[in-house]
């Protein structure tokens, strides 16, 4: 049974999502969930469904505290769902094609620095875009620019808010992305 440590900054609905996925799994199970803001939704969520949950902070991910306990936990996969801050390279180097990220966009469009959430679908609607979609990819030491593992389209209508475009986002996020996360693993050695 391979273990999965879900990071998360977030509301944590993907991660909510991920955690059911994978609660009859023979494959594996989300160990563990960590999360660097205490208040985030992600932590009521994760108490509510009755899996474990470390709030650490930004030093805490820099100084080896966090990758400790990613080994203590024998921890195989690392799943970014909603996560803001960037993987240190240290942790990057121990886990080797074993981290993959979601991207509420289709990358290498509005990817990079101060694009997430929100902001992302803000700047969709600004451009209008005729449509937007999902990147699910590897986490290397630049943001956003590992490779590309899976990509969907959704179409962004004239009328559309950024609001109607996070919505039509989310809905392929909680469809696609437990799905590859399992594609991956079944890789795994
Ligand atoms: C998701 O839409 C995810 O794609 C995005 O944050 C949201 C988290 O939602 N991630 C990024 O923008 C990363 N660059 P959730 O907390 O409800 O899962």
């Amino acid at each position: 049974m391979k273990r999965i440590a879900v990071f998360a900054s977030g509301n944590g609905t993907n991660t909510e999502g991920i955690v059911n996925y994978f609660e009859d799994s023979d494959l594996a199970r989300v160990f563990v969930v960590f999360c660097n803001r205490k208040n985030a939704g992600v932590v009521d969520r994760a108490r509510l469904l009755g899996v474990r949950c470390i709030v650490f902070s930004k030093e805490g991910l820099q100084n080896g505290e966090v990758l400790a306990k990613l080994k203590e936990y024998k921890i195989d996969m690392i799943v970014l769902a909603g996560f803001l801050l960037k993987v240190p390279s240290d942790i990057i180097q121990q886990f080797p094609d074993r981290i993959i990220n979601l991207h509420p966009a289709l990358l290498p469009d509005y990817g990079g620095d101060g694009m997430y959430g929100m902001h992302v679908h803000e700047a969709v609607v600004e451009n209008e875009e005729e449509e937007t979609g999902i990147t699910i990819h590897y986490v290397n030491d630049d943001y956003d620019e590992g490779e590309i593992i899976f990509q969907e389209t959704v179409e962004v209508d004239y009328e559309d808010t950024p609001e109607d475009v996070q919505y039509k986002v989310q809905q392929l996020e909680h469809k696609h992305y437990p799905e590859v996360i399992e594609y991956v693993i079944k890789d795994l050695d």
